[in-house]
């Protein structure tokens, strides 16, 4: 939550300062603000509640000294709501000093106190503001070095921060420290960028720097210098962005989110690209690691919000093809309950973003107790991947869009990649049978795009028909019941629409008390093929709701006439695999969530109060 960027070179920054936090907006987007130091050598900032567009037309009509030192911020507010005031930029030191943040002092109110029985003055209720504060103490107490300054400052804060820090008096230097939140660096030719991740710089430079735990940055037009909090150089680890700038630009789309849609099949096939030789998977990134999967005796895989439901749609194929028992947990829930985990315990976490603090806290937790860690990640130089024994990348490409849809069927695929590769190990799947699941895994991206190009119009139909609907119900059973639900999931998110996912086995133990004439079932329906039995259940779900005046949607495979006497209306995917279908089943509540989004006229990309990335607990 909160995107930083932070420039120092030969250009004027402003530009190049609003069109990294453009792309960093979907971290948060309750105020933005901008500090330079200018030709003239003094500091200039400019913040103002509401989303980047409110600052940018601000400057526009007061047009502000530009300079080629400066940094930026774009909030998702958690101490003090989303006004001018607390916006970032926070001026300390006779506001010669700007700083910005993301994440949570939680030693603010001490540190305050402190500051104002000496005298300190505040004007926002931030917590951010302590900090710029503290060091505008710190670098009178340091004589003026502000390299000195910085660290006596993170020394003495407790919590979750990225801090980023511009003096007038140093012009041509931009200080950066971080501890649970991200930072990396970006490489430019007599220039050098820093930002919150490499969206912030990657249309100047693909050169990139991972920042560790607890390491301070020190950029100039010439070089990086890395240090410890204590002021001991750090070698930071070098990275290539592999993807461009266009990837992160919506291309002529109306939103983000339908481009991301539409990019569900190539996200898929992306994630298998390279790791399947000769019909067997082969995970590069895993080569040499088979000690990570020796001796394993449970899975535990640890995530938050979609990126969960995609594990409980693993858990399946990791149970059923590697022999292991898997438990999903909430990320939030899990190192407050003392679990029990060891060195026969893989924790395999999932997430797109890869700093998700609930998942982040709960990997440490388990590294501590002697578990192994391996990330299911879909972003280079994350924190999560880094603290990780090991990282098998999603290759989705940039999701910008706050409603988290190609990274999903992504997260599924390294799963079943990562399932077939643990089964190969322990012997509990085939060659030929592993053969098998490849290629019905192949064959997915050519039959997602069927269901994108065959089922989008009507699905758009039937959300702009469902526009004033108050509540939406998903049933699904077995792998159905995760994408039930997501499809509630991102309905709720985008068109803030009441909507709940049930297994639909439970219904009669309490949801279908909700079911009254009109309201609106979505029921995913397994294949006949694979089981006789399950799709007869569901068939029965459907007609013991339809029997209430329930008004079923059916997300069914093409050719099951069996549903089509209970269905108000069907939607039709692919024929696949029982483990396969729900990347298939997910489109179609996808584009539904969208749509009606869409037909309510609301922001699809930037939902209220959410933010992409949950950096904060
Ligand atoms: O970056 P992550 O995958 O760790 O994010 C996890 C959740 O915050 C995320 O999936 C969230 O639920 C999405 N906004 C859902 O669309």
């Amino acid at each position: 939550m909160c995107g930083i960027v932070g420039y120092v070179g030969p250009r004027q920054s402003q530009s190049i300062l609003l069109s990294g936090l453009a792309r960093l907006e979907y971290r948060g987007y309750d105020s933005a603000g901008i500090a330079v130091i200018d030709g003239d050598g003094a500091l200039d900032m400019r913040k103002r509640a509401g989303k980047l567009g409110v600052l940018r037309e601000d400057l526009k009509g007061a047009p502000m000294p530009d300079g080629t030192t400066g940094i930026g911020h774009t909030r998702w507010a958690t101490h003090g709501g989303p006004t001018d005031l607390n916006a970032h930029p926070h001026l300390a030191d006779d506001d010669k000093l700007a700083v910005i943040h993301n994440g949570i002092i939680e030693n603010f109110a001490a540190l305050k106190a402190d500051l104002l029985s000496e005298g300190y003055e505040f004007r926002s209720e931030t917590d951010t503001e302590v900090a710029a504060v503290l060091l505008g103490r710190e670098y009178r107490e340091a004589g003026g070095d502000l390299g000195a300054a910085f660290r006596a400052t993170v020394r003495q804060l407790e919590g979750a921060f990225t801090l980023l820090a511009v003096h007038q008096d140093h012009p041509g230097l931009v200080v950066g420290a971080r501890r649970n939140s991200p930072l990396v660096i970006g490489l430019g030719d007599g220039e050098n960028f820093l930002g919150s991740d490499v969206a912030a710089f990657v249309e100047h430079t693909r050169n990139a720097l991972a920042i560790g735990q607890d390491e301070i940055v020190a950029i100039t037009p010439e070089g990086v210098e890395v240090t410890d909090f204590d002021g001991n150089p750090v070698q930071p680890e070098p990275f290539e962005v592999t993807w461009d700038a266009a990837a992160a630009e919506k291309g002529g789309w109306p939103s983000f989110m339908a481009k991301e849609v539409s990019e569900e099949p190539e996200a898929v096939a992306n994630t298998l690209r390279g790791r399947i030789q000769d019909g067997a998977v082969v995970i590069p990134e895993l080569e040499g690691l088979d000690d990570l999967f020796a001796g394993l005796s449970r899975i535990v895989i640890i995530a938050c919000g979609t990126a969960a439901y995609a594990g409980q749609v693993g858990k399946y194929a990791l149970e059923q093809w590697a022999r292991v028992p898997v438990d999903v947990e909430l990320a939030h829930e899990f190192r407050y309950r003392e679990p029990v985990i060891g060195p026969d315990t893989l924790i395999v976490s999932i997430s797109q973003s890869g700093e998700t603090m609930d998942t982040l806290m709960a990997v440490k937790y388990a590294r501590e107790r002697g578990a192994k860690t391996l990330s299911i990640c879909n972003t280079q130089g994350a924190t999560i991947p880094r603290e990780s024994d090991a990282v098998v990348y999603t290759h989705a490409g940039p999701e910008v869009a706050v409603a988290s849809t190609k990274a999903f069927v992504a997260q599924i695929t390294a799963q079943y990649l990562l399932a077939l590769h643990i089964g190969r190990i322990r012997g509990t799947v085939s060659a030929v049978e592993a053969a098998e699941h490849v290629r019905e895994l192949e064959a997915i991206p050519g039959k997602i795009q069927r269901v994108l190009e065959t089922e989008q119009a009507h699905i758009e139909q039937l959300a702009h028909w469902m526009a004033d609907t108050r509540s939406v119900l998903f049933l699904g059973r077995n792998v159905g019941y995760p994408i039930a639900l997501e499809g509630a999931l991102k309905l709720k998110e985008i068109s803030y629409i009441h909507a709940e996912g049930f297994a639909a086995g439970e219904l009669k133990h309490g949801p279908i008390a909700l079911v009254e004439p009109g309201q609106p079932v979505f029921v995913l329906v397994p294949s006949p093929r694979h089981s006789a039995l399950l799709h007869a259940k569901v068939v029965s779900n459907i007609q013991e709701i339809q029997a209430r005046g329930a008004r079923v949607i059916v997300v069914a495979e093409e050719g099951d006439a069996a549903v089509l006497p209970f269905a108000d209306e069907v939607l039709h995917i692919p024929l696949a695999g029982a483990l396969f279908e729900p990347l298939l089943a997910v489109v179609p509540l996808h584009i539904f969530a969208m749509g009606l989004a869409n037909a309510r006229g609301l922001d699809v990309d930037q939902p209220r109060n959410l933010a992409k990335s949950v950096t904060v607990e």
